[in-house]
């Protein structure tokens, strides 16, 4: 099986060439650029691509593929709604992702972005370097003993649950669906996690019904000082609502590993350009943000499980045994 990689970076290619030589028959091209309407040519003559959390698998770019004869998507990610899935059906495409690679990589990053902007590690480590050895501005919030809201307590959910336990805090969650292992967590409505917790996380997937969850009205039902973070899509936060939470002072801080509109900003080095969008520039204007750029899958553990996965994926497919698990449905 050929296989168009697309978007690669230095880490998946480590990650994938350590366990190519375990996977014969599968050959893998890098391509550096990420898959859109202009780029899908590229994959003329290949089995299949591989793709990210951003690419374009839109109706158009899943049609041009479709007419390429490729009917594999392989996603070495958990998330899929950057994927037209009615479009991927009516053309007949599989495609398969990597659900949970390292829960715990994603919930020790949210836990990073909590702590981080609670105790402003942003700034003092800016000042230190700048031999201002002066506290002031740096006063913190115990974790300890305070309540931390879950949102979304799957594999990442209970993940950070554990972690905020480990804190000495009291955990309680929002979520359709009990997860039976949190034998310590209670769960509660929406508006009472809103309204009880010193520091929400944000862990449920972007669908019709979560996008902008945090918006104006939830804001408002929110604690003030409360502090935030979102480790799970960018769309589940209204920006501009949450810039205004913001300028009101109603969060201690806010620690963002994803946000609107930050497709054009993710994995690329941008260093020497004027940002056109200023979603980023706005958020990052304030002294209690901390932005991070999607990286909370980074770790050796998780890149090396999704290169598992996802080569484990096409040898599947080829042998017709697909893990119904991996397989991304249309209404799923
Ligand atoms: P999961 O599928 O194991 O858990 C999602 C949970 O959210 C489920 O328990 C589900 O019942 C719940 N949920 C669904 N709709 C909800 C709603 N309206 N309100 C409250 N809860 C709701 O998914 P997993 O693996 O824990 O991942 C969660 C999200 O994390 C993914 O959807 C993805 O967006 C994000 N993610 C971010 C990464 C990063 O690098 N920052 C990496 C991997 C995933």
């Amino acid at each position: 099986m050929k296989i168009l990689f697309y978007d690669a970076t230095s880490y998946d290619m480590e990650s994938f060439d350590e366990k190519k030589p375990d996977y014969e028959g599968i050959e893998i091209t890098y391509q550096e650029i990420d898959i859109s309407l202009k780029t899908v040519a590229l994959a003329r003559g290949y089995d299949a691509i591989c793709a990210f959390v951003n690419s374009d698998l839109s109706a158009p770019v899943l049609e041009a593929l479709s007419e390429l004869g490729i009917s594999l998507l392989l996603l070495r990610c958990a998330g899929f709604n950057n994927v037209d899935l009615e479009k991927a059906e009516q053309l007949g495409m599989t495609i398969l992702r990597v659900p949970g690679y390292s829960p715990e990589a994603v919930a020790e990053h949210a836990m990073t972005l909590a702590l981080s902007v609670n105790r402003h590690l942003h700034k003092s480590y800016i000042k230190v370097r700048e031999n201002n050895f002066s506290l002031v501005g740096l006063t913190g919030i115990n974790f300890y003993g305070k309540t931390a809201g879950i949102i979304g307590t799957g594999k990442i959910g209970a993940a950070m649950c554990r972690i905020c336990r480990g804190f000495g805090m009291k955990v309680i969650a929002y979520d359709q669906y009990v997860n039976k292992d949190l034998d310590f967590v209670e769960y509660k409505s929406l508006d009472e996690v809103l309204s009880q917790s010193d520091l929400i996380s944000l862990h449920c997937p972007l669908t019709e019904d979560t996008r902008h969850l945090i918006n104006r009205d939830t804001i408002a039902r929110m604690k003030k000082d409360v502090v935030l973070v979102n480790t799970s899509r960018g769309a589940l936060v209204k920006t501009d609502d949450l810039i205004q939470g913001i300028r009101e002072k109603r969060f201690f801080g806010v620690g963002l590993d994803v946000y609107e509109e930050e497709g054009n900003n993710v994995f690329e080095n941008r260093e020497e350009e004027v940002l056109e969008s200023s979603v980023t520039a706005r958020l990052l204007s304030f002294p209690n943000v901390i932005v991070t750029s999607h990286q909370g899958f980074l770790t050796r553990e998780a890149l090396s499980a999704i290169a598992e996965t996802t080569l484990q994926n096409a040898k599947d497919y080829e042998g017709k045994h697909i893990n119904q698990a991996n397989l991304v449905k249309a209404g799923a």
